[in-house]
């Protein structure tokens, strides 16, 4: 019998869907492929729309009063929590992901001897905020990669068991190669052996999906630029409830303390941080691009299903330009919309 979810039917419904977004949103993809989005994301149009709205009263400041500029904030913070199966107080707006995981090497409780286990070959963004620890008598240990270049999972979990690994950071998927991490079984280890688990979300969220209700993660920063569809300048962290009102903020924003919303009390300079996680937001954020990061994230998270776009060369059933070759995992599970087609050595002839 075929699962319902797999039907023709409904696979039929599924492409018409997927195509009548990509013409409204993506009209220039009528005749270009477009393969670098783990740099750059497409803006969907309707994102565009937007943006030109919000720069359109900006031209004149006083049709953005200062409750619509915090409302736009919030409703960023909720579209993205509504993605991530998060509760919005869980979500500090960030201009990038490297904020995120300098948060996570500044607020984190290390002390001298601890280890930060990072996987090899990690993006750079998540290895030198822990190498700056070094200076603090914190060990980096950046863990070998299995043979084909991804997190070998194995070894990090048994790496766990050694009780002065309090941190293990790692993507959620792999810049270089596309391989999504078994967050799931990693945050179970983490969990178990008291370690936390801060990931870098950037190539991955926005592609796969992840529910950080069902996953334990302590920390998850993520960039709006790439698989959020979102416009540069725009990016959140994701703080656990329970590590929030434990965790105090290494730098701070005039706003990330109680009752700075009321705006003629400003200097009355309560030294208490707020409860939820706007204590690690710094602003002023750039409001015009979370209005946008809005937008794109309300049309990723209204999709009912994930379609990875490069599954099919992936899984070497399709081969994204003539000649070359793909280094990607094979394992659906490990698999994401990211992977990185292979040059030849040899000049391609037709
Ligand atoms: C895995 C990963 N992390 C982080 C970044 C970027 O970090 P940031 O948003 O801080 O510029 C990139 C790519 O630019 C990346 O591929």
């Amino acid at each position: 019998m075929t699962d319902i979810a797999y039907h023709p039917t409904r696979l039929r419904a599924l492409r018409d869907q997927f195509r009548a977004l990509r013409a409204a949103e993506f009209p220039w993809t009528a005749d270009t492929v477009y393969l670098n989005n783990a740099n750059i994301g497409p803006i969907p149009e309707r994102t565009r729309r937007a943006l030109d709205e919000f720069t359109a009263k900006r031209t004149a400041p006083h049709l953005l009063p200062d409750r619509e500029l915090q409302a736009g904030l919030q409703a960023a913070r909720v579209a993205v929590a509504r993605l991530l199966n998060a509760e919005p107080a869980e979500i500090a707006l960030a201009t990038n992901t490297s904020h995120g995981l300098n948060l996570a090497a500044r607020a984190l409780p290390l002390q001298r001897g601890d280890v930060v286990l990072v996987s090899d070959r990690e993006f750079p963004a998540n290895v030198y905020p822990w190498m700056l620890l070094k200076k603090q008598g914190v060990e980096v240990e950046l863990a070998p990669c299995a043979p084909e270049g991804w997190p070998d999972e194995d070894y990090l979990v048994e790496r766990l068991h050694d009780p002065r690994v309090r941190v293990l950071a790692v993507s959620f998927v792999q810049f270089s190669n596309g391989y999504r991490a078994d967050l799931a079984r990693l945050g179970v280890a983490c969990r178990a052996n008291g370690t936390f688990l801060v990931v870098d979300g950037i190539q991955g969220v926005g592609n796969s999906v992840l529910d950080v209700r069902e996953t334990p993660i302590d920390i998850l920063a993520c960039g709006g630029q790439k698989w959020l569809l979102a416009p540069w300048g725009s990016g959140f962290v994701y703080v656990r409830r329970e590590l929030i009102s434990v965790l105090e903020p290494p730098v701070t924003g005039w706003m990330a303390f109680e009752g700075t919303d009321d705006f003629s009390r400003l200097t009355e300079y309560n030294p208490t941080f707020r409860s939820d996680a706007r204590r690690f937001e710094m602003v002023t954020l750039p409001y015009q691009d979370f209005y946008g990061m809005t937008a794109s994230v309300g049309m990723l998270a209204s999709r009912s299903t994930p379609v990875p776009c490069t599954s099919r060369c992936a899984a070497g059933r399709t081969r994204p330009a003539s000649g070359s070759c793909h280094r990607a995992p094979r394992r659906t599970a490990r698999r994401s919309s990211a992977s990185l087609p292979r040059t030849p050595s040899r000049p391609i002839t037709r």
